[in-house]
């Protein structure tokens, strides 16, 4: 405890030298409870017995960061970063294990350059994917990005990890448009594209931020989206044949014309069917008189808009304004409740009597949602190496199980996670497999854990959830990872092991 406890003076001691003191905090400081809270999506690992970290450093600058790091390593104290927050397992705030650790919280390095002559952009990573839209959609109402859909979601996680939204199927993941990157290394150096090396470069476009070092900003290149796009969202009940629509939807929405995407939100007994159209509702009725009548779509449900006013027309309803897309707060309804979430990858249709068994679990008591996300098109005809997101070719679409619970009351969501994981369980025959694919964003500690060996994360034990989220891509992540952080300085409960130092 004595070791623990000079260590950490040592690190505040070397963090004053040069990090201004209001930018450091500590769990004495007053505002050390309202500044760990506020961007955390999660509430469950905001409770008495979460392991918190002992300081959070808010930098300005770039220098800031890496003097965090230099001083994160001289004196024994590791760091975990956190952009928006919006981990599922809390990773950026909060350790599985007792540990010494300090937050480094980016949320003050948010700018946000767009250059329209190049139609790029320099986000920093503290910025949220809606005040990175809502610059875009300022600067023009012809371009746009394609990310996610959650306006409070951080880009520093959210790129690093993947990022889709609803322009996937036209333009990718966003790190298929990332063009460069600034990275803080383990050695406090700054890196770029040109200097990071071409193993790392690739690396923290779909591996992890985390393993590799502090993401500070990325450049980024805009797409061209039409002056005009049209929305729609069409609720089918089960009593109005919901499982032969989404059964039908399998085989349609991954086939479609690449500016056309329609995901399906499932809940109690009702299929939401939430759509962009890159073009006019008249361009949009006939593709789906074609090639989707089982769904009905008639032109009052079809809505034209541009596209930044799209963003949080889909994700906060009817009466959002594009302004919304600037407010970072928690909202007290999100903080109130906890959840558990875990994906899956589609290749082959799943029968419709199986639907049927999935539409009889969301109607039990305390039952959770599904999303389906389609892919097919852009997405898809990445090489599964060229990135380490490696769900591509021959993927339908991503399912994502989520399940909520109120956490007044001391609620601890045993049966809404209790639910999840039946209903993973009994997809297990439906959905990819060897390895069984999930998506990295949608961070499941159930998958598995590093096992720390000789006080460096094992390679070995890694492969469990590596090969789920990753693929083959797995082992060139331990590579770079061996290249820019050989001791494992940055790691956490998924991070990517050394391989070199492989146990
Ligand atoms: P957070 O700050 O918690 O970081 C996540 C992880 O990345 C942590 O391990 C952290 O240490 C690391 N990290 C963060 N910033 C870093 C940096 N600058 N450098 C190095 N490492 C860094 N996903 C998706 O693809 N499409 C979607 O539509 C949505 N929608 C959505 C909605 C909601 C409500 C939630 C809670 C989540 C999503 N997601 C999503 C998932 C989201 O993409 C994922 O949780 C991201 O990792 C969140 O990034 P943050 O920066 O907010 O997280």
């Amino acid at each position: 405890a004595q070791a623990a406890a000079s260590s950490s003076d040592g690190f505040l001691r070397c963090l004053s030298a040069s990090i201004p003191s209001q930018l450091v905090f500590t769990q004495s400081s007053p505002s050390f409870t309202t500044l760990l809270k506020s961007s955390i999506r999660n509430p469950k690992f905001f409770t008495p017995s979460i392991v918190r970290p002992l300081y959070i450093v808010t930098p300005t600058n770039a220098s800031h960061a890496q003097d965090a790091v230099l001083c994160g390593r001289q004196n024994g104290m590791r760091l975990r970063v956190r952009s928006g927050g919006h981990d599922y397992e809390g990773l950026s705030y909060r350790s599985e294990r007792p540990e010494a650790f300090a937050v480094l919280d980016l949320s003050n390095l948010r700018a946000v350059r767009v250059d329209l002559q190049t139609s790029t952009a320099w986000v920093d990573s503290g910025a949220t994917l809606g005040e990175l839209y809502y610059a875009v959609g300022k600067a023009s109402n012809v371009l746009g990005f394609p990310a996610g859909l959650c306006p409070t979601v951080g880009v520093g996680g959210h790129f690093s990890g993947g990022g889709f939204g609803m322009l996937l199927r036209k333009y990718g993941l966003a790190i298929d448009n990332v063009l460069d990157a600034v990275l803080v290394d383990a050695r406090g150096r700054l890196l770029s594209k040109n200097t990071m090396g071409s193993d790392v470069f690739w690396a923290i476009r779909g591996g992890g931020g985390e393993s590799f070092g502090v993401v500070l900003s990325w450049q980024v290149r805009l797409v061209p989206v039409p002056a005009t796009v049209a929305v729609f969202n069409v609720p089918v009940p089960a009593s109005q044949g919901a499982v032969d629509v989404v059964t039908r939807w399998q085989q349609v929405a991954p086939a479609l014309p690449d500016d056309l995407f329609i995901r399906v939100l499932v809940q109690q007994q009702t299929a939401n069917f939430q759509s962009l159209f890159l073009g006019t509702c008249d361009a949009l009725l006939p593709v789906m008189g074609s090639r989707f009548p089982e769904l009905g779509l008639n032109r009052s449900s079809c809505k034209e808009m541009t596209w930044i006013q799209s963003v949080p027309y889909i994700y906060l309803g009817s009466g959002s304004t594009v302004e919304d897309l600037l407010n970072r707060t928690t909202s007290a309804s999100v903080f109130s409740s906890g959840y558990k979430a875990t994906s899956d990858y589609v290749r082959q249709a799943i029968p419709r009597d199986v639907w049927a068994n999935i539409f009889s679990r969301l109607a039990q008591p305390n039952a959770g949602l599904m999303i389906l996300d389609p892919y097919g098109a852009q997405i898809s005809t990445v090489p599964e190496s060229a990135t380490p997101f490696p769900h591509r070719a021959g993927v339908l679409y991503n399912i994502q199980y989520m399940n909520f619970w109120p956490m007044a009351g001391g609620g601890d969501g045993a049966v809404q996670t209790k639910w999840v994981r039946d209903l993973y369980a009994f997809m297990a025959p439906y959905v990819s497999s060897n390895p069984r694919e999930a998506y990295f964003n949608y961070r499941d500690l159930d998958l598995g854990e590093n096992v720390v060996v000789g006080n460096v994360s094992s390679y070995q034990a890694g492969m469990v959830w590596g090969h789920k989220y990753f693929k083959d891509n797995y082992q060139r992540l331990a590579v770079a990872k061996s290249q820019i952080d050989p001791d494992d300085y940055f790691r956490n409960e998924q991070s990517i092991p050394p391989l070199a130092n492989s146990n």
